[in-house]
């Protein structure tokens, strides 16, 4: 049986040999490097197994070497660092060039040491006896045909998620999109004017200043369930770093940007000024690749806020270019003992998957927190909702308040017991509760109007996730809660303008493409025209959401009152907000004090929405140097 290796046999066996140092000097580094992989311990055992096999001279192991070997060939072309370094030899992350040489001739090897020992196999068949061969020949033909049929199978059929290996395609660098319908170059200002935004800057102030450094780059996101997500990340983390001032600091951000695209950062619910507003076409060019760009604004209010970017922030933001934002009061309302901050987030998983993370865990995240101690909690959503519906989110454990929406506090908070609140995307709510005696508080999601889910879910404290989560009641309703008080803008106050701003959709054109389009006044960006205000003006919109859709729509560098739902006045506290979530078919009145000078994007936060057609500015009489369209590649969505 056992005979000495030929020379197909000996290529086999250096091939296995050489791949398997290879494999066990990369997982000494990893480790070294404090990342070890999985899947990288899993891929060199496996090499030395067919290693063994294949120098044992036994035909029958020889043979079954075979089947690790497919095993292996499989594993190593869908890890994601494979991918990436194949797709992009020059710039992936994970060392460039160097390394993608590295990758090539690691494939060769194995592919070298594959075929060989399938020929060896063959050879062995071939020159066994005629005894021998009735035997075995019936096995190697099945052993033969196993292993071309998984081939093929392995080669036609989409990537499949496994275990240890997600199969998610590698991100596409957003294109900018040309040719017929897309704009080339629209300028979002006023030709002319008195005042350009380049000049309306923040100025350097002798404040506390707060330097960050966000670099654009890549990421691979490992997630609990062992499923890993390709991103685009600020320092290498999907939510990037949360960013903690004092309000009336003045914070001064370098974005560097790795990525092989433009990226902005907006300070999404900031009143900066407008040259810091961050929106690529209107207030900056996209930064490029190896640029970096300083951001300088003083965060005038305390409150929950997101940064994200806003260079096609359909793709860039969804896929994980964005953070959280926390600014302290200068003067603290309330004794907070934990102050924790949860992002909600949305990926796309293989096969058409998704995948929904807090922070950076699809899992459990926990919080210690003591009995008896107060807890904030700040929630963003900073997801896609693929349906565009809210979030649905609601604590467990404890009955809690809601004291501040998109950062802006509520007066008088009536406790609230498991009622479900919906977050559209990129709204913030602010939850305060106090720790019971015993047990843990957990904050829990709704994959759809029915259920809550398990996971992600964020325990606090000790214990577990309760074994019964609540059903879904009656939502949380803004226009109702907390307690009224005088506000400076009511109902009743002289409105300088009103303007009505009809949502809707319907079939048509948009960078170029066709199909569905959300339209604001029955027009696509960028020809929706704008809204014209003067500073110091009082000014009322009128949304009426004639869809069949949730649209949270967002105005950038102010603050919303909300007055009305439906025509309805508001019969509980004032609400500010910067994202106002309108329902299918319903009106939302609002208003807004004229009082920072700029070019502003008012547009639905459904980043798709968005994509296709639904923004458009308000305006003060300011010009600007930058334009949207493909001539500058600035696509703010
Ligand atoms: Cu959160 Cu126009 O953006
Ligand atoms: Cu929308």
């Amino acid at each position: 049986m056992r005979q000495p290796l030929s020379t197909l046999g000996k290529i086999a066996f250096w091939g296995f040999l050489l791949a398997t140092i290879a494999g066990i000097g990369g997982n000494v580094a990893l480790i070294l490097g404090g990342s070890p992989s999985r899947d990288l311990l899993t891929f060199a055992a496996l090499l030395l197994v067919t290693t063994i096999l294949v120098i044992t001279g036994i035909r029958w192991l020889q043979a079954a070497a075979i089947l690790p070997g497919v095993v292996l060939l499989y594993l190593f072309f869908t890890q994601p660092f494979v991918i990436q370094s194949l797709d992009e030899p020059k710039t992936d992350p994970q060392g460039g060039f160097g390394h993608f040489i590295g990758v090539v001739i690691l494939f060769a090897i194995i592919t070298l040491a594959f075929a060989a020992s399938v020929g060896q196999v063959l050879q062995n068949y071939h020159r066994m006896g005629r005894r021998d061969t009735r035997r075995l020949a019936p096995i190697f033909s099945v052993i033969a045909g196993m292993t071309i049929g998984t081939l093929c199978i392995g080669a036609l059929s989409p990537a499949a998620p496994s275990a240890t290996i997600a199969a998610i395609a590698p991100l596409q660098a957003p294109q900018v999109p040309t040719g017929q319908g897309v704009s080339t170059a629209v300028n979002m200002g006023m030709a002319g004017a008195p005042t350009s935004l380049t000049q309306l800057q923040t100025p350097a102030t002798p404040t506390h200043e707060d330097h960050f450094t966000l670099t654009a780059q890549k990421a691979q996101l490992a997630l609990d369930s062992g499923t890993t997500v390709p991103g685009w990340t600020f320092n290498g983390t999907a939510p990037g770093p949360t960013l903690h001032v004092r309000q009336g600091d003045e914070v001064v951000v370098t974005l560097v940007n790795h990525l092989s695209f433009g990226v902005t950062i907006h300070w999404h619910g900031v009143r900066v000024a407008n040259a810091a507003d961050g929106v690529a076409g209107v207030t900056q060019d996209a930064v490029k690749p190896g640029q970096s760009y300083v951001y300088r604004f003083i965060a005038l209010d305390a409150g929950t806020y997101w940064y994200h970017s806003h260079q096609f922030s359909y793709e860039e933001t969804t896929n994980g270019l964005y953070g959280m934002l926390i600014v302290d009061p200068a003067i603290p309302t309330i004794h907070t003992d934990i102050d924790y901050s949860v992002a909600l987030h949305s990926w796309n998983g293989a096969n058409n998957q998704t995948l929904y993370t807090m922070n950076a865990s699809d899992g459990t995240l926990t919080q210690k927190a003591r009995p008896g101690q107060w807890v904030r909690l700040r929630i963003v959503n900073t997801a896609e909702t693929p349906s565009g519906n809210p979030q649905l989110v609601t604590l467990v454990g404890a009955p809690f308040q809601v004291v501040s929406l998109d950062g802006h506090d509520l007066y008088g908070p009536q406790p609230l017991n498991e009622t479900p609140l919906p977050i559209g995307s990129a709204q913030r709510y602010d939850l305060y509760f106090q720790m019971p005696t015993h047990g843990s508080v957990a904050l829990v999601t709704a994959a759809d109007s029915q259920h809550y889910v398990r996971a992600p879910a964020l325990v606090i404290g000790q214990g577990t996730l309760p074994a019964r989560l609540p059903t879904i009641t009656k939502w949380f309703d803004l226009t109702t809660y907390g307690t009224p008080t005088a506000d400076p803008v009511t109902n009743q106050s002289h409105f300088d303008a009103t303007y009505t701003i009809t949502l809707g959709n319907q079939m048509g054109m948009s960078l170029g493409r066709s199909g569905m389009t959300y339209t604001m006044n029955g027009k696509v960006f960028p020809d929706t025209g704008m809204i014209m205000v003067k500073e110091g003006q009082l000014i009322k919109l009128h949304f009426d959401n004639q869809t069949n859709l949730y649209h949270p729509m967002h105005l950038h560098g102010h603050v919303f009152t909300v007055l009305a739902q439906n025509g309805q006045p508001l019969t509980g506290s004032p609400v500010h907000q910067d994202t106002v979530l309108i329902p299918p078919h319903a009106s939302y009145d609002v208003a807004f004090v004229a009082n920072n000078p700029g070019i502003w994007m008012l547009h639905c936060h459904n980043f798709l929405h968005a994509n296709w057609g639904m923004d458009m500015m308000v305006m003060y009489d300011v010009s600007t140097p930058y334009t949207v369209g493909s001539a500058s590649g600035n696509f703010p969505d």
